[in-house]
């Protein structure tokens, strides 16, 4: 192995340390940073995200809540449910569960949060702001990749290339944003690119987020570049795997990111870090 980890694991403990000790200067004066988080019907993975976003809060020393509802829930009844958390001046934070049950729209839903509490970041005042360099919630996973980055020393990108792969709302397109205002060149591929080795080869920084394994292998990546797997997938042993060939590239990278114990944590130190930074604003 020649590429050295990037422990999301261990960046997180350490980033939630901080976010602790501010909480802690918060609750001095009184605020107790909050997050309401709410799940609709019985998504199997979404019951264990939630789970471990209520389990986060309880580390850090916030107020959560977690609603949760039958699959059945009408739109209107949720929309009802969005307005009174963003009334209610204990909650700084408000983040409904994806995906909703077919019958609600999930856009509908997010832009009826207040974009002062959408901890998520997927408003379109906040994924707005993030385009304009103006103050807002960046999304979490990709602000976590930014932070990993960081830890290793890539705060100013001036210079690096970095290759996207994947143009989601949520992962590829903030992503871009966030590396364009590190001063990166940037290059988002997706499902309609002719070539994507012919790009990624040319990547100093290569963040792959398209849910699908083995996107990235050794052959397409420069030596000595910096891979990131956003990808949360089973492999058919049932193994948690990335969108990276990871013992391919690893002997090609300098530096890469592990699934699991990557990027996973830093998106939920992420939602807490945004969390705590709308107690503060408040
Ligand atoms: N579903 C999967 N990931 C996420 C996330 O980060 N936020 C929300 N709201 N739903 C999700």
């Amino acid at each position: 192995m020649t590429a050295q980890l990037i422990d999301g694991k261990a960046l997180s403990q350490q980033l939630r340390a901080d976010v602790k000790a501010r909480a802690d200067q918060l609750k001095a004066k009184g605020i107790v940073p909050g997050l309401a988080v709410v799940l609709v019907g019985d998504n199997q993975a979404s019951q264990v995200y939630v789970r471990n976003k209520v389990k986060s809060c309880e580390e850090c020393g916030f107020h959560s809540v977690l609603e949760k509802y039958d699959a059945n829930m009408t739109e209107a009844e949720l929309l009802a449910r969005v307005e009174a958390l963003n009334n209610d001046p204990s909650i700084h934070g408000i983040l409904v569960q994806l995906p909703l049950p077919k019958h609600i729209d999930d856009h509908k839903v997010i832009e009826a949060i207040s974009p002062s509490k959408d901890v998520d970041g997927f408003h379109v005042a906040s994924a707005g702001a993030l385009m304009v360099g103006e103050v807002g919630f960046k999304a979490c996973t990709p602000y976590g990749c930014m932070k990993m980055l960081e830890s290793i020393g890539m705060k100013d990108l001036r210079g690096k290339h970095a290759v996207v792969i994947g143009r989601s709302n949520i992962v590829g397109k903030p992503m871009a944003m966030m590396l364009l205002a590190a001063n990166a060149t940037v290059t988002i591929t997706h499902s309609g690119t002719a070539d994507l080795a012919a790009m990624t080869r040319q990547a100093d920084i290569i963040v792959a987020a398209v849910g699908k394994l083995n996107v990235l292998t050794a052959d397409m990546v420069k030596p000595g570049a910096v891979v990131i797997d956003v990808g949360m997938n089973r492999n058919a042993e049932g193994k948690l795997c990335g969108d990276v060939d990871f013992d391919g590239v690893k002997e090609v990278a300098g530096y890469i990111t592990p699934v699991p114990g990557g990027v996973g944590p830093m998106t939920i130190t992420m939602l807490m870090v945004n969390t705590l930074e709308s107690a503060e604003r408040a």
